[in-house]
C-alpha cells in the first residue's frame, strides 16, 4: 500500500507562516510539522541559540546537588558546585575521549568520575585526577582538560536557563514581559519555591509546536476536557464563569492566557475538592496575601490563572497547580515531556498535599486533562499524515480585541519561530 504523504518540505524562499492582517488571515504550513528539514532547522536555529530551561536551583539546593537533562537534545547536567556554591552547566561528556561523564539521574557527588578511563572531575569541572597521570609528562595542559560550562548560563528567580550561544543576549532581556509572571508566581510565595521532588515523564507522537499551542489554548478547554468540568460540577464547583480571560503577546515569543479560575488554587482559593476544613486555613492564606501585596496583585494571585509559554518549550501554567514543563523533539512526529510541581517551600503538610492532588488530578499522565491533551495532538499529527489539506487556520480572534478563547498567543509563537528559521524560511518542493 502506498501512503500519501505530504511533500517534503526544503530549504528555499518560501515562509511556512502566512500572515494576512488585513484579510484576518494566518496560517501555518503543515509541512511546519512534518517535515524532517524543518526539524533539523529547528534543532540548530532554536534549540541551539534560544535560553533553555534548564531546571530549578532548588534542585541542586545543596553543594554538590546535581540534575542530568537533555538539552536542546544534548546531554548536559547541571551542579552546584562543592567550593563557591555557583550553579554550573556543564556539557556532559569527558574532555579525554567523549563518554557520558554524569549518568545518574541526580543525586550529591564532590566528584565525577568517568567510568571509561576514570578522570575525574571536581564540582566546579576542573580535572582532578587520573590513573597513570605520569604517563602524560608535564607538558599536557591540565587546567584546559576541565568539563566544558554551557556557553551561557543565568538564573531568573530560581529559575536556570542555559543557552549554547554565546552571543544570546542577557536572559533578563530575553524573558521580556514574561518576567512580570514568573514574578508573580515567586512572590505569592514569599519568594520560596522548590519543586516538588518526583517528575512525570512521558513521549508524545505528535509535533512539539502542538504541545506549545496547547498548553494555552483556551479554545479547547471546554470541548476537550469535558469531563473533567463535568467533575468539577458534580463536586459543586460554579463555572457559570467560563474559562474567558485575556491574551498577552510578552514579547520575543513569549505569551500567556489569564483567566478567572474557575477551579480552587492551592495558594488561596477554596473550592469543594479542597474539603469544608480548608476553609478557614485557606481564607486565612488569602488575608495574609492581602496583607502583603494589597488587594488587586493578591486578587490576581489567588484568583486567577496563567498559561504561560516561554519560547521555545518551556511552559510554566499557574492553575490549580503551579507546573513547569519542557518538551524536546526527538523527530518531527516526537516529542519528551518532563513536567515538575513547583510550590512554596515549607508550605503546610495538608496544603501541599491539596496541591499535589489538584496537580494529578488534572494535569497527570493519568489525570483528566493530559491524556485529553495528548490524544488530540497525536490525533492532529495522525490527521497531517492524510495529506490533501496544506494550512492550519491560526487565525481566530483577528477580527476582534482577542479574548481567552482566541488564538493570538500562538500566533505570537509563530511569528517568532518563522523569524527563527530565518526569513526565507522553507518552501514545498515543487511548489
Ligand atoms: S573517556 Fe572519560 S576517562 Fe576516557
Ligand atoms: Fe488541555
Amino acid at each position: 500500500m502506498t501512503m500519501l504523504q505530504n511533500t517534503p518540505a526544503q530549504l528555499t524562499g518560501f515562509p511556512m507562516v502566512d500572515e494576512d492582517p488585513e484579510q484576518h488571515r494566518f496560517r501555518v504550513h503543515r509541512d511546519a510539522m512534518t517535515s524532517p528539514e524543518v526539524f533539523r532547522a529547528e534543532i540548530e536555529r532554536i534549540f541551539h541559540r534560544c535560553w533553555l530551561y534548564v531546571g530549578h536551583e532548588s534542585e541542586v539546593a545543596k553543594p554538590g546537588d546535581y540534575v542530568r537533562r537533555p538539552l536542546g537534545n544534548r546531554p548536559v547536567f547541571m551542579v552546584r558546585g562543592v567550593k563557591t556554591g555557583q550553579v554550573h552547566v556543564f556539557h556532559n561528556t569527558c574532555t579525554h575521549r567523549g563518554a557520558v561523564v554524569c549518568r545518574q539521574k541526580s543525586g550529591n557527588a564532590k566528584v565525577f568520575q568517568c567510568f571509561y578511563h576514570a578522570w575525574t572531575f571536581d564540582s566546579e569541572g576542573k580535572l582532578s585526577g587520573m590513573p597513570g597521570r605520569e604517563a602524560y609528562g608535564d607538558k599536557l595542559d591540565f587546567g584546559a582538560l576541565g568539563l566544558k560550562s554551557v556557553a551561557r548560563v543565568a538564573s531568573y528567580r530560581g529559575f536556570v536557563f542555559a543557552c549554547f550561544d554565546p552571543d544570546v543576549e542577557p536572559l533578563v532581556d530575553y524573558l521580556a514581559g514574561a518576567r512580570e509572571y514568573l514574578d508573580l508566581i515567586v512572590d505569592s510565595a514569599d519568594g520560596e519555591m522548590e519543586i516538588v521532588s518526583g517528575t512525570n515523564e512521558y513521549c508524545i507522537d505528535a509535533n512539539w509546536k502542538l504541545l506549545a499551542e496547547n498548553s494555552y489554548d483556551g479554545y479547547h478547554a471546554l470541548p476537550t476536557h469535558d469531563t473533567y468540568f463535568k467533575y468539577l460540577v458534580a463536586l459543586g464547583t460554579d463555572l457559570s464563569g467560563g474559562v474567558a480571560g485575556t491574551v498577552r503577546d510578552l514579547g520575543n515569543g513569549h505569551a500567556v492566557l489569564e483567566y478567572a479560575a474557575p477551579w480552587g488554587r492551592p495558594i488561596a482559593k477554596w473550592e469543594p475538592l479542597f474539603g469544608e476544613g480548608a476553609r478557614d486555613e485557606i481564607a486565612t492564606l488569602r488575608a495574609a496575601l492581602v496583607q502583603r501585596h494589597g488587594e488587586a496583585r493578591a486578587s490576581r494571585m489567588t484568583d486567577t490563572n496563567r498559561n504561560m509559554v516561554i519560547f521555545p518549550n518551556l511552559v510554566v501554567n499557574d492553575i490549580m497547580a503551579v507546573t513547569v514543563r519542557t518538551f524536546m523533539p526527538s523527530a518531527p512526529d516526537k516529542m519528551d515531556v518532563t513536567a515538575w510541581q513547583l510550590a512554596p517551600a515549607g508550605e503546610l503538610p495538608q496544603l501541599r498535599q491539596r496541591r499535589l492532588d489538584s496537580f494529578l488530578t488534572f494535569l497527570g499522565p493519568a489525570g483528566f486533562a493530559t491524556p485529553d491533551d495528548v490524544e488530540a495532538l497525536e490525533s492532529c499529527q495522525q490527521g497531517f499524515n492524510s495529506g490533501g489539506v496544506q494550512w492550519n487556520d491560526i487565525s481566530r480572534g483577528m477580527a476582534r480585541e482577542p479574548q481567552g478563547d482566541d488564538e493570538a498567543q500562538m500566533r505570537a509563537f509563530w511569528r517568532r519561530w518563522q523569524q527563527r528559521m530565518g526569513e526565507a524560511g522553507y518552501q514545498e518542493a515543487g511548489r
